[in-house]
């Protein structure tokens, strides 16, 4: 019988992930499909209902159900527990388990370059859900220190506390304070929107160096400002589009228990920037 998934999230319509797991799905010849599921903020209850009703096989889920989701899970997973968010759901029978493939699919493609972590510094630009995952995964790394830069003081120094809580060092610093030192750091993650749709960079570039690994996570468009301007400083490029394949790859390997085909994901991803 034909197995059926889905992503949940609201805005959904611009959302990446059918195009992505409906050609892996066809690559491999998989008697599967993927839908998104528009589910308005408050909506979660009865949202996950429906999907069980049509006996879902497994979904992902974006802004804004990935911390709510958690609590209508049977079994969460380590990393979920950690984040304290959810991307990744599998229903066996009704019973709904929790992954958060986000940590991996951050770390992979700095694995892929065969980067190692640890022990260097990192200034991580946000405070977000995202920047969350982000620390989780350099935690399991080692580094040395994060540091966090946001607009919002507070919530940086909430993320501050969350990164010394999992043993790691960490301190803030302003937006203006990190483009000045920025140069001091192996790793610069922006894990903010800013960028999104080629507007904005999120700190200033000119003390990035040559030295520097920087990691958007925005990956509409593929070259955000901090990207382009940092790649003009001689820097190392992670682009976000590789996190989000990352990402999607392995919530297709918890749900099919199959390598998930790398490059026919690659090609639909790149094929719709
Ligand atoms: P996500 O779950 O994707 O991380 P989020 O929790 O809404 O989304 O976090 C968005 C991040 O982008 C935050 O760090 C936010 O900064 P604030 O904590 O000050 O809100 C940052 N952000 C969004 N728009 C921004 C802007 N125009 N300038 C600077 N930072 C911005």
């Amino acid at each position: 019988m034909t197995k059926t998934y889905a992503v949940i999230g609201d805005p959904i319509d611009h959302s990446f992930s059918p195009a992505l797991h409906n050609a892996a799905f066809l690559f491999l010849g998989l008697d599967c499909t993927y839908i998104a599921y528009r589910i308005p903020k408050g909506e979660l209850e009865y949202g996950i209902e429906a999907l069980k009703k049509i006996n879902i096989s497994g979904f992902n889920v974006t802004i804004p159900h990935k911390v709510d989701m958690m609590k209508f899970l049977d079994e969460v997973d380590n990393e979920c527990k950690l984040v304290g968010a959810t991307n990744t759901i599998i229903n066996e029978n009704g019973r709904l388990k929790g992954y958060n493939t986000d940590v991996a699919g951050f770390l992979d493609p700095i694995k892929k370059r065969n980067i190692s972590p640890k022990d260097s510094d990192v200034l991580l630009i946000g405070a977000g859900g995202a920047a969350r995952a982000i620390i989780v995964g350099f935690g399991k790394e080692k580094v040395h220190r994060i540091t966090i830069t946001n607009r919002t003081r507070e919530r940086a120094e909430e993320l501050v506390k969350f990164a010394q809580g999992i043993g790691l060092e960490s301190d803030y610093l302003d937006l203006q304070s990190a483009g000045e030192i920025a140069n001091r750091y192996k790793f610069v993650v922006n894990a903010t929107s800013v960028g999104l749709k080629g507007i904005g960079c999120p700190i200033s570039t000119k003390n990035i160096s040559k030295d520097s690994i920087v990691y958007d996570i925005v990956y509409v468009p593929v070259e955000t400002p901090l990207i382009e301007q940092s790649k003009n400083q001689g820097a190392t490029i992670i682009y976000g589009w590789e996190m989000l394949l990352a990402q999607a790859m392995k919530s297709f390997e918890i749900w099919t228990g199959r390598p998930a085909p790398y490059e026919a994901m690659k090609l639909t991803l790149l094929g719709r920037f």
